[in-house]
C-alpha cells in the first residue's frame, strides 16, 4: 500500500547547506548502526554516533557495494533472539513529539542477495513491516509515553532483521497532531523542484523530496523571493522547498493529485503547505482544498507568507487531493509542499514503569544476555521476556521472576525491591553473595522466595523469618554455607531441659478471673494429668519443645533488644511454642539464663509495653520478650489437639478463660494469659456488649464448667468430628452423663485408672456450672471448695491403690502460695 514507498535519495539531489560546525544538534539523536566511530557529517551537518550505546545485541556488518551516503555503509544485524531493540533515551523527556526515522539499505551485506523481511516496533506497538532491497527509510511521528523510546527489529521467520541508520527529531509539540495514536509517513513533497532538502535547510531535519509534474500541472519558483515570516511559523518549512510549488495554468482548473493504496483501512492525515511567490498587482489567489471528498479549508494566500493546512484523518482506498480555485480568484490554485501521513493506532500500553526500570536495572546488574531481554519486558506478550510472567493489568505489572542457575553473580539488586507485584521471585542456583536484604520482606506481594544454591552470608532478616514463620512467604535458603542460619552463628545453643516436669503442681490464677474457682479446677486437672504422664511420657517430653508458651511478666527494668539479640535468644527463631493474636511466639532464653517467650507484632496496639521483659524495635519490626512457660499450655497438655481460635476478633476479654489460656511453668504452676491484651484493652470498657462476649467460641462465659469439662475428658471445648461437622463439648457429653457412661467421658488417657465417685463428683460441678443464667450457678466459693473435697477423695482413693512413690505424691499435691497476679490486661 505505500505510496512511492522506495526512495532513491541521491545526495546529488539534495541541495547542501553551509555546514556551520559547533551546535551538536540539540533535540537531535542520530545514530550510525554499526558504525565504528562517532563522526560529523559535514554535508547535513550532523554528529552521528555509533550504536554501541543504544544496543546490546546484533553485530556490525558492512554493504558490500559502494555507498555515497556515510549512514548506510555500515548496518547492524541482528540474527539472535526475535526481538532486538534500541533504546534512545530522551533529554527532553516524554510528552514531547519526535519524529523518528529508521534507514536501512540491505546493500547485500552478507552476500547472500536475499532481501529479508521484518517487523519495525516502536516501543510496545507495530510500526510497519520492512520489506526492500531498496535504500528506504521510515519515519514516524510520536509522542512517547515514557522519558525513552526504543525502536525494535522483530524477526518474522523472513530473513535476518537490519537497520542502517536511526535519527530522532524533537519537533515542536504545536504542530503535527497525533492525539493517541502516531503519524506514520508516507511521503513528504518538495512540489515543483527538482532539489530535496533535510537538515540544514529543515531544522527538523525532515526530508522534503523533490517532484514535479508534467501534463497540466506547471512548476513555479521565484528564487528570489525571501519568505521572511516563517519565525511565527511552528512548521518551519524550510524557504527553499517553499520557494518552489506547483499549479495548474487555467485558473478554473483544479489542481488535483491522485494515490491508490490496497489497504483499505488506510487512515490518512495530509499536511499542505502553501506560500505565494508571484506578486501581482491586483489579483487574488485564492482555493479551497478538499481531500476525498472531504472539504479541508479555504485559503486566501498573502504574498510570501507560508500557510499550513491539515486535513482531518480520512479514510479510503484512493486518496485524492483537490484545490480549486474560488470563483473571485485571479490566480489558479497551487501547492508547495505537502506531507502525507498514515494515522497509526498504539494499542498496547507499556509495562509498569518501576517494574520496567527494576527489571533493566537488573539485566544491566548481572549482565543477564538472554536474547528475549529486549525491549518491554511484558508487551507485546508474544515477545515477552523469559523467565518472567506478566499479569493483563492496564499497565502490565511483572509478578514472577525466575532467574534460577542463571549464573548471577554479586550482591541481590536492590532494583528488585522495586518488583512490588511479584509474587515468586527464585533466584537459587546461583553465584549471589553478601546478606539477605531486609527488602525483600517489605515487598508486599512476595509469597515464594528462593535464594537457595548461592553463597549469601551474614544472618537473615527478622522480617523475613516472621514472615515465614507465620507461612506468608514461602522462603527457600538452603544451600548457602555462609548463611548464619541457625547452630553455627550461635555459641551457647539452647538445649531444654526435660528436668522437673509437672514435679510440682502449684496452680495460681490472676486477677479478674474467678481466682479459686479456676484453683480448683486445676488441681484436679493435675490430679488427672499426673496419671496420665505416667502412662504416656512421650507426651511430656514432646511438649517440652513445641507446648511451651508464655505469658506477660512484669518486670521493671524493661529494655530494649536489638534484632540480632533476639535472634540469638530464639536462636534463630528455631522453636515455635505458640500463636499469638500478632503472630508466632517462640522460645528464647536471656543471657542470664531466663527462659522467655518472644513474639514478633507487626503492629502495637496496646500500651502495656511496661508488662514485658523487653522489647526490639528495629526498622517497622517490633518484638516482646515474655517469660518463658516451660510446659505450655492446658490444651496442649490436654488433648494435644489444635484448638481453633477463630471467628471472634473483636475482643479476647479477660474473662476469656480456656484452657490454651492457661499456662504451666516447668512446676506446673499455671497462669492465665492471653496474648490478644492490646483488644481486651481497648474494649476494656464495653466487655458486655461486645459481639461476642464469650471471647472464644465454646467457652459461654462465665461457664467455667467448660474448662471443667474440657480437664476430664481431654476434649476441647468445640469438638471436630471426621466428617468435618463440629459439636460443642456439652452436647457430647450430655447424652453420655444421661447414660451414666463415666468411663466414656474420663479422658480415656487415663486408662481408667481414677475414682469413679471423684470422676462423678467433677461431673456433677462442672454440670453445675454451665446453666446459662448466672443465678442457676453455684457462686464459686461453693464450687471451690466441691473441688477440693473432688481431689481430696481422689488423692486418697490413688493412695489406697498405690503404694511407694511418696515422693513422687507429696510434691504432686503440695499447694504453696496462690500467686495472684494481675493480668495487664485488666488494669
Ligand atoms: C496494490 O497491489 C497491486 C497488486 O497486488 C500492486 O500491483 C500495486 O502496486 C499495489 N499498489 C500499491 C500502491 O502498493
Ligand atoms: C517481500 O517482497 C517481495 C517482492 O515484493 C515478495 O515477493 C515477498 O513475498 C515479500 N515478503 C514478505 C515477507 O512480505
Ligand atoms: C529529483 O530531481 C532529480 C534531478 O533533478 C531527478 O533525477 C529525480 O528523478 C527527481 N526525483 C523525483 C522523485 O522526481
Ligand atoms: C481555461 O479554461 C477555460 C474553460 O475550461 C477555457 O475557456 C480557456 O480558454 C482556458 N484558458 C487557457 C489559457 O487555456
Ligand atoms: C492497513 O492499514 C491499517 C491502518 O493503518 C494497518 O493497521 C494495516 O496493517 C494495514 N494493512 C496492510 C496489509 O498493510
Ligand atoms: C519574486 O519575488 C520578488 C519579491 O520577493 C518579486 O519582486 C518578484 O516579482 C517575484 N518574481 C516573480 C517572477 O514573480
Ligand atoms: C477527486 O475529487 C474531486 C472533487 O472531490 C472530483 O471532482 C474528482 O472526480 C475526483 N477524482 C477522482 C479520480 O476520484
Ligand atoms: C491476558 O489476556 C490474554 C488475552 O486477553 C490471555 O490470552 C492471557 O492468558 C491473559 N494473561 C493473563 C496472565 O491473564
Ligand atoms: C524456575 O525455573 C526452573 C527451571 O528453569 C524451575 O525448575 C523452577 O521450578 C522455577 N522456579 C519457580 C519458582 O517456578
Ligand atoms: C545449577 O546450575 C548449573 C549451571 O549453572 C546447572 O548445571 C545445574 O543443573 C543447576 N542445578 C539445579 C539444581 O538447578
Ligand atoms: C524504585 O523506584 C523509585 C521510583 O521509580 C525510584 O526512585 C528508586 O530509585 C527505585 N529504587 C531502586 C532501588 O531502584
Ligand atoms: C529452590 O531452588 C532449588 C534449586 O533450583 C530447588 O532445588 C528447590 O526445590 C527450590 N525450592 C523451592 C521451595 O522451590
Amino acid at each position: 500500500m505505500k505510496i512511492l514507498k522506495m526512495l532513491h535519495v541521491l545526495i546529488g539531489c539534495l541541495v547542501l547547506g553551509v555546514t556551520a560546525r559547533g551546535q551538536k544538534n540539540p533535540g537531535f539523536i542520530s545514530i550510525d548502526c554499526g558504525a565504528p566511530t562517532d563522526y560529523h557529517d559535514d554535508q547535513l551537518d550532523i554528529y552521528y554516533k555509533a550504536d554501541a550505546a543504544f544496543v546490546d545485541s546484533g553485530t556490525s556488518m558492512q554493504v558490500s557495494t559502494q555507498v555515497i551516503q556515510q549512514q548506510i555503509k555500515n548496518l547492524r544485524m541482528f540474527p539472535d533472539g526475535t526481538r532486538n531493540c534500541y533504546t534512545l533515551t530522551l533529554d527532553e523527556g516524554k510528552g514531547n513529539t519526535y519524529l523518528v526515522r529508521a534507514t536501512f539499505w540491505y546493500g547485500d551485506y552478507d552476500g547472500k542477495n536475499q532481501t529479508p523481511s521484518f517487523d519495525l516496533h516502536i516501543d510496545v506497538n507495530y510500526w510497519v513491516t520492512m520489506n526492500s532491497s531498496s535504500w528506504i527509510y521510515e519515519e514516524i511521528i510520536y509522542t512517547p509515553p515514557r522519558d525513552y523510546i526504543q525502536v525494535c527489529l522483530v524477526n518474522t521467520g523472513s530473513g535476518v532483521p537490519f537497520i542502517s541508520a536511526l535519527e530522532l527529531r524533537l519537533l515542536d509539540n504545536s504542530i503535527y497532531q497525533i492525539n493517541s495514536g502516531a503519524l506514520v509517513t508516507n511521503w513528504r513533497y518538495n512540489l515543483g523542484s527538482i532539489n530535496s532538502y533535510r537538515h540544514p535547510q529543515d531544522v527538523y531535519d525532515r526530508i522534503w523530496n523533490n517532484i514535479t509534474f508534467s501534463g497540466g500541472l506547471s512548476s513555479v519558483s521565484n528564487t528570489t523571493a525571501v519568505v521572511t515570516s516563517t519565525s511565527n511559523d511552528a512548521y518551519k518549512v524550510p524557504p527553499e522547498v517553499l520557494m518552489t510549488a506547483t499549479q495548474v495554468q487555467n485558473v478554473t482548473d483544479p489542481l488535483s493529485l491522485l494515490w491508490s493504496s490496497n489497504n483499505s483501512t488506510a487512515i490518512w492525515s495530509i499536511y499542505f503547505h502553501f506560500a505565494e511567490l508571484q506578486l501581482q498587482q491586483n489579483h487574488v489567489r485564492e482555493f479551497t482544498v478538499n481531500v476525498l471528498d472531504d472539504f479541508v479549508g479555504t485559503i486566501l494566500l498573502e504574498n510570501l507568507k507560508p500557510v499550513t493546512l491539515a486535513s482531518s484523518p480520512v479514510a479510503g482506498l484512493s486518496l485524492n487531493l483537490t484545490i480549486k480555485a474560488t470563483a473571485r480568484s485571479t490566480l489558479p490554485p497551487l501547492l508547495n509542499a505537502v506531507e502525507i501521513f498514515n494515522v497509526a493506532q498504539l494499542p498496547n500500553p507499556p509495562t509498569f514503569l518501576d517494574d520496567f526500570n527494576a527489571m533493566y536495572d537488573v539485566k544491566k546488574t548481572y549482565g543477564v544476555i538472554m536474547a528475549s531481554w529486549q525491549g518491554d519486558p511484558c508487551v507485546p506478550t508474544r515477545y515477552s521476556w523469559s523467565r518472567l510472567h506478566c499479569n493483563n493489568d492496564s499497565s502490565p505489572r511483572i509478578v514472577s521472576v525466575n532467574l534460577s542457575s542463571s549464573g548471577l553473580e554479586g550482591l541481590i539488586a536492590t532494583s528488585i525491591s522495586n518488583l512490588t507485584a511479584v509474587v515468586s521471585l527464585d533466584l537459587s542456583n546461583n553465584s549471589l553473595t553478601g546478606s539477605v536484604p531486609d527488602f525483600l520482606a517489605q515487598m508486599p506481594s512476595l509469597k515464594v522466595l528462593n535464594l537457595s544454591g548461592n553463597n549469601l552470608s551474614g544472618s537473615i532478616p527478622l522480617t523475613l523469618l516472621k514472615k515465614k514463620a507465620d507461612g506468608s512467604l514461602l522462603l527457600s535458603l538452603d544451600g548457602n554455607p555462609s548463611l548464619c542460619q541457625s547452630d553455627n552463628c550461635q555459641t551457647s545453643n539452647v538445649k531444654l531441659k526435660t528436668k522437673g516436669i509437672f514435679s510440682a503442681p502449684i496452680i495460681a490464677a490472676m486477677a479478674a478471673v474467678p481466682v479459686l474457682i479456676l484453683l480448683g479446677a486445676l488441681a484436679l486437672l493435675w490430679k488427672i494429668r499426673r496419671r496420665q504422664i505416667q502412662n504416656v511420657t512421650t507426651i511430656s517430653t514432646t511438649s517440652n519443645s513445641i507446648g511451651g508458651s508464655a505469658r506477660i511478666l512484669r518486670l521493671s527494668k524493661n529494655r530494649p533488644f536489638t534484632s540480632t539479640e533476639v535472634t540469638r535468644i530464639t536462636d534463630n527463631f528455631r522453636t515455635i511454642i505458640g500463636e499469638g493474636a500478632f503472630g508466632k511466639v517462640y522460645f528464647g532464653r536471656l543471657d542470664d539464663g531466663t527462659e522467655v517467650a518472644v513474639q514478633l507484632l507487626m503492629v502495637i496496639h496496646h500500651r502495656n509495653l511496661v508488662s514485658l521483659i523487653g522489647y526490639c524495635k528495629e526498622f517497622e519490626n517490633m518484638t516482646l520478650i515474655y517469660e518463658f512457660m516451660f510446659n505450655g499450655n492446658v490444651q496442649k497438655n490436654l488433648s494435644g489437639l489444635e484448638y481453633l481460635h477463630d471467628g471472634c476478633k473483636p475482643p479476647i476479654v479477660h474473662r476469656d478463660l480456656k484452657t490454651p489460656n492457661i499456662l504451666l511453668n516447668e512446676n506446673m504452676q499455671a497462669k492465665i494469659a492471653d496474648f490478644g491484651l492490646s483488644k481486651a484493652f481497648a474494649t476494656e470498657h464495653d466487655t458486655h456488649i461486645s459481639t461476642c462476649p464469650a471471647g472464644t467460641p465454646g467457652y459461654l462465659d462465665p461457664d467455667f464448667g467448660i474448662v471443667l469439662f474440657e480437664l476430664i475428658t481431654g476434649h476441647p471445648a468445640i469438638i471436630r468430628s471426621p466428617k468435618g461437622s463440629n459439636m460443642h463439648i456439652l452436647h457430647w457429653v450430655t447424652p453420655l452423663i444421661e447414660r451414666g457412661d463415666i468411663q466414656s467421658i474420663v479422658d480415656p488417657r487415663l486408662n481408667g485408672q481414677f475414682s469413679i465417685n471423684s470422676a462423678w463428683r467433677a461431673v456433677e460441678i462442672a454440670m453445675s456450672c454451665v446453666p446459662m443464667m448466672a443465678v442457676q450457678r453455684p457462686d464459686m466459693n461453693r464450687v471451690l471448695s466441691e473441688l477440693k473435697e473432688c481431689l481430696t477423695a481422689e488423692i486418697s482413693s490413688e493412695r489406697s491403690q498405690r503404694m511407694g512413690n511418696s515422693k513422687r505424691r507429696s510434691e504432686s499435691f503440695r499447694m504453696t502460695s496462690i500467686d495472684v497476679d494481675i493480668a495487664p490486661s485488666a488494669r
